[in-house]
């Protein structure tokens, strides 16, 4: 026994000598891609919060009992995992974390934990983050945006960790500004379509219109909060019947504000805001704003607020996000499947995660939307029109290369590819997770911002507006002592005529006519635009 035992502490202090000197490379690309211009190194004293991701354990056994809950067929329909059972699945072994914690102590750091434990953050400047990563971080400016990013070409980690960390970023990841924001055009002239009445109208009955399109009620129940002067105007206007002095919370993470300037960020957050607590009567709305001002880029916001919510012992029942990235191919495969697997978790715990598909195709082949492409969110695509709605022509659909197609939605997904025959073949992955799943309304949006009623068009208008109807349905459902629906795509693609069909459209891009609406499933419309009273009808 004692023999043993100091063997063992040798070859700890063996280790400990020359713990943490033998780098090896984890990630490394030749150059940085031709949207960025190479601008020098980066300033030593510059901050970078470095986000390192552990490996999860059972990332398996999350999708199994995910699925298990959220089959409409299955005895656990809806019973949704608590934060520490969705958590446990993610979670590193313990001796990872104290293998990174050890490495950060070493140089007098303490990481933060979040997410399920898969994650943890430290701030340093860059002249630590070269040492600690072997890695040489440069200024890059995003030519297109003029945005500034601090990334490297390579890092590397001592071998003692390179099995105990999956991924760093930022390093080597240069994910573009996220798309998706609106931009506002002059309010309309001309008379919208008919039917239905109440769309036929400039103007004023806009949410009327969309409340009549979709048969969501305007049931009202009171609570008030925060008053925001923008909201204020847009519920006068448009929502007579509630009071304009309804509001919503604002929750703030990295260090973003509470955002009531009328430049790209307030009319996106207007956007949101107003057709969220325009539609969705009475469910309280928080707004989560996160902060963009940093070099760490837009990825980081997504993955910061996925893994603060996956950390909060309460989740909310939807969350609707409205940006995305215009290519999948931007982000790495294993930043992708870590921030998806996030999602994975959030979602099995209640939350139906809502994104915008995008509005655009990115070319060569197609390149699919990020993060579109995660089979556990619902993806919103864009129609405009009323009689018949139309599938909008930047409502941006596809075949993720990273995400093989899901099984709910494969037989629905294989019926659309044989009725379009070779069309577009080769461009496209057959076998990729198809994308959006749903639509909704996404052309001359009417929203109000710094007191001014303009139009926007984008997928960006049309989350919102499903993420409303859910929020209606899950309110529903809460009176009723039931459960909320959570993760929808097995439900949706299983009820496929809860939806209104969109069989006409199509959304051209790359110098293809793209994909064409079709009878059932289709890449620019998915399964239709939603239809309050046949969903509660297919869930009863
Ligand atoms: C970077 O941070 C370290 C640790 O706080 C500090 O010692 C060093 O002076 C900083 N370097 C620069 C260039 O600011
Ligand atoms: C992973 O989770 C599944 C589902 O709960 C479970 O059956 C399996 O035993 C777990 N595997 C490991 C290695 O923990």
């Amino acid at each position: 026994m004692a023999a043993l035992f100091v063997l063992a502490s040798f070859i700890s202090l063996a280790a400990a000598s020359s713990a943490f000197e033998n780098f090896v490379v984890q990630e490394s690309r030749q150059s940085a891609p031709d949207a960025f211009a190479h601008l020098g190194p980066a300033a030593g004293d510059s901050m970078i919060n470095l986000r390192i991701a552990l490996p999860s354990q059972n990332v398996s056994g999350l999708e199994a009992d995910l699925l298990d809950v959220s089959d409409p067929k299955s005895a656990n329909y809806g019973n949704h995992l608590s934060k520490d059972e969705a958590n446990a699945f993610l979670a590193p072994t313990t001796h990872a974390v104290s293998a990174v914690q050890g490495w950060l102590a070493s140089k007098g750091l303490v990481g933060k934990i979040s997410g399920a434990g898969n994650w943890i953050s430290v701030a340093v400047n860059t002249s630590t983050a070269n040492e600690m990563l072997a890695a040489e971080y440069q200024t890059f400016r995003h030519i297109a945006s003029g945005r500034t990013y601090q990334r490297t070409l390579s890092y590397s980690l001592p071998s003692e960790l390179a099995n105990v960390v999956d991924i760093i970023h930022p390093t080597v990841v240069f994910d573009p500004p996220a798309t998706g924001r609106p931009v506002l055009s002059a309010p309309r002239s001309r008379p919208r379509a008919t039917p239905p009445a109440s769309c036929a109208i400039t103007i004023t009955p806009f949410l009327a219109c969309i409340q009549s399109l979709y048969n969501i009620p305007t049931t009202k129940s009171s609570f008030s909060n925060i008053a925001v002067s923008d909201l204020k105007t847009f519920l006068q206007l448009f929502r007579p019947d509630i009071s304009s002095s309804t509001s919503f919370t604002v929750q703030t993470l990295d260090g973003g504000s509470n955002p009531q300037g009328t430049g790209e960020a307030g009319i996106e957050a207007n956007l949101d805001i107003q057709y969220t607590v325009g539609l969705a009567t009475g469910v309280p709305v928080v707004f989560v704003s996160v902060g963009e001002n940093n070099q760490d880029g837009d990825l980081d916001g997504f993955l910061d607020l996925i893994n603060f919510l996956n950390s909060e012992t309460s989740v909310p029942g939807v969350l609707t996000v409205s940006y995305g990235f215009a290519g999948e191919n931007a982000i790495s495969n294993a930043l992708a499947m870590q921030f998806c697997n996030a999602c994975m978790a959030l979602t099995a715990r209640g939350t139906t995660i809502i994104f915008a598909s995008g509005d655009a195709q990115a070319c060569t082949t197609f390149i699919p939307a990020f993060p579109a492409g995660c089979p556990f969110i619902t993806v919103v695509g864009s129609v405009g029109g009323v009689s018949p709605e139309t599938g909008s022509s930047f409502s941006s659909g596809g075949f993720s290369n990273f995400f093989p197609s899901p099984s709910y939605q494969t037989a629905s997904v294989q019926s659309f590819l044989q009725a379009q025959g070779s069309k577009n073949a080769g461009l496209f992955n057959p076998l990729g997770r198809a994308f959006p799943d749903v639509a909704a309304q996404g052309e001359d949006i009417e929203i109000v911002v710094g007191g001014a009623t303009g139009l926007v068009a984008g997928t960006s208008a049309s989350a919102p507006i499903f993420a409303s109807v859910i929020a209606l349905i899950n309110s529903q459902r809460i009176a009723e002592g039931k459960a909320p629906l959570g993760f929808l795509n097995p439900l949706l693609y299983a009820n496929p005529g809860m939806f209104n069909d969109i069989t006409t459209g199509s959304n051209p891009g790359c110098g293809t006519s793209g994909f064409s609406a079709r009878v059932g499933w289709d890449a620019v419309t998915g399964l239709g635009t939603p239809n309050f009273v046949t969903f509660v009808a297919a869930l009863t």
